[in-house]
């Protein structure tokens, strides 16, 4: 909200008190209490810091939009070169004319290192679903799918600064089963899965399997529901009460590793899969399309981020999975986005599983 900046506008007196003290300019400091929240304001100041050169306004804009809170003048410099640094990146890609487009998000003034340690998990070693247990049918799939359009995919969540993308790629896929077999909407915990999952081999903010997660609810006998039991984005102690349950797992389905016909049959005509997939550098940026890449790996070591497969495409002549993100629904196309099918691309076929919910 870049209240300090805005109070370098109104209050110019206290300007060199407020940098000398800078540093320590807590939260309980009353003069923050006189700072208005004019937005028109708040682009002032950033333009302020920056001056008027060129970008400076597209990143006041920004910064206005996504209510940033930068702490120091120093700080807002930073952000700002930053910022441009990522905005010539997405320029430069979209001149391009590739397969996908990136955009403007509130991740743009982050660093690609800054964005890995906030919200990736470190990479799991996921060869447990070398030897899947699908069994195929005959049965043909359709085109093209969208569980959307079936009113089983439960809205886009926001993970946060916690690297458990791992614990919304399996609450996702516990909703829309849920749905599936209930006829109703519901929303589960995460925070339980953070807080209580770790004998299953997860790491709370630190990463984890979906397909880990399956099993320790199996073993827990449930997953508390999201009311009962909210997301802090923070690893904490074990709050789990068996009387807040809102969905058992009796099950689990592993997709065999890399195998995309087997997934794409579950994706078809089961219910939407949790994935994994490498997140490189650009991702972050993503805005529409279908996305590519040469430089992802994927391998069950290179996985890094975990989220639901919800159907699948064709986009331009290019097949493409359609996949729910946890990075709040104004990241990418409304939350969601789009892998390219049939390459393992990725490794978005190489860590896949769903739940089979009581
Ligand atoms: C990954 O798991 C497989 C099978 O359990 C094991 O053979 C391999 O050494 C593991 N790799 C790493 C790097 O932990
Ligand atoms: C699926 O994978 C998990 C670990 O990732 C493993 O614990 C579980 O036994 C596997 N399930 C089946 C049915 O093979």
């Amino acid at each position: 909200m870049l209240r300090f900046s805005l109070l370098l506008l109104l209050l110019p007196g206290l300007f060199a008190a407020a940098l000398a003290g800078m540093s320590t300019f807590a939260d309980d400091n009353p003069i923050r209490q006189v700072v208005s929240d004019d937005l028109h304001e708040l682009e002032n100041s950033i333009l302020q810091v920056v001056g008027q050169i060129r970008h400076a306004l597209s990143f006041a804009r920004f910064a206005t939009r996504h209510r940033k809170r930068y702490e120091s003048v120093e700080e807002i410099k930073q952000r700002f070169q930053i910022f441009v640094d990522n905005l010539k990146m997405i320029r430069s890609h979209n001149k391009k004319g590739l397969s996908y487009k990136l955009g403007v998000n509130e991740f743009t003034d982050l660093t690609w290192d800054e964005f890995r340690r906030d919200k990736l998990g470190a990479a799991q070693n996921c060869s447990a679903t070398t030897k899947g247990n699908l069994k195929l049918t005959n049965d043909i799939l359709p085109e093209t799918k969208d569980w959307r359009e079936d009113g089983i995919v439960s809205p886009v969540k926001e993970q946060g600064k916690c690297g458990s993308c791992w614990t919304f790629s399996t609450t996702g896929a516990l909703e829309a089963a849920y749905a599936q077999a209930f006829g109703k909407g519901i929303s589960l915990s995460e925070q339980q899965l953070v807080d209580c999952a770790g004998a299953f081999n997860n790491f709370g903010c630190h990463g984890g399997l979906p397909s880990q997660a399956f099993e320790y609810i199996k073993f827990n006998g449930g997953l508390d529901t999201e009311e009962a039991y909210p997301y802090t984005a923070k690893n904490g102690i074990c709050k789990f009460s068996q009387a807040n349950v809102g969905v058992k797992v009796i099950d689990s389905v592993n997709i065999t590793l890399g195998a995309e016909d087997e997934l794409k049959y579950a994706v078809a005509l089961v219910r939407p899969v949790s994935v994994a997939f490498e997140v490189i550098k650009g991702f972050k940026q993503y805005k529409s399309g279908v996305y590519t890449s040469a430089e992802c790996g994927n391998t069950p070591m290179d996985v890094n981020h975990a989220v639901l497969a919800v159907g699948y495409g064709v986009e331009n002549g290019i097949p493409y999975w359609l996949i729910k993100n946890s990075w709040g629904a104004d990241w990418g196309d409304s939350g969601y986005f789009k892998m390219e099918m049939g390459k393992n691309m990725c490794g978005v076929a190489t860590c896949a599983s769903y739940p089979v919910v009581a």
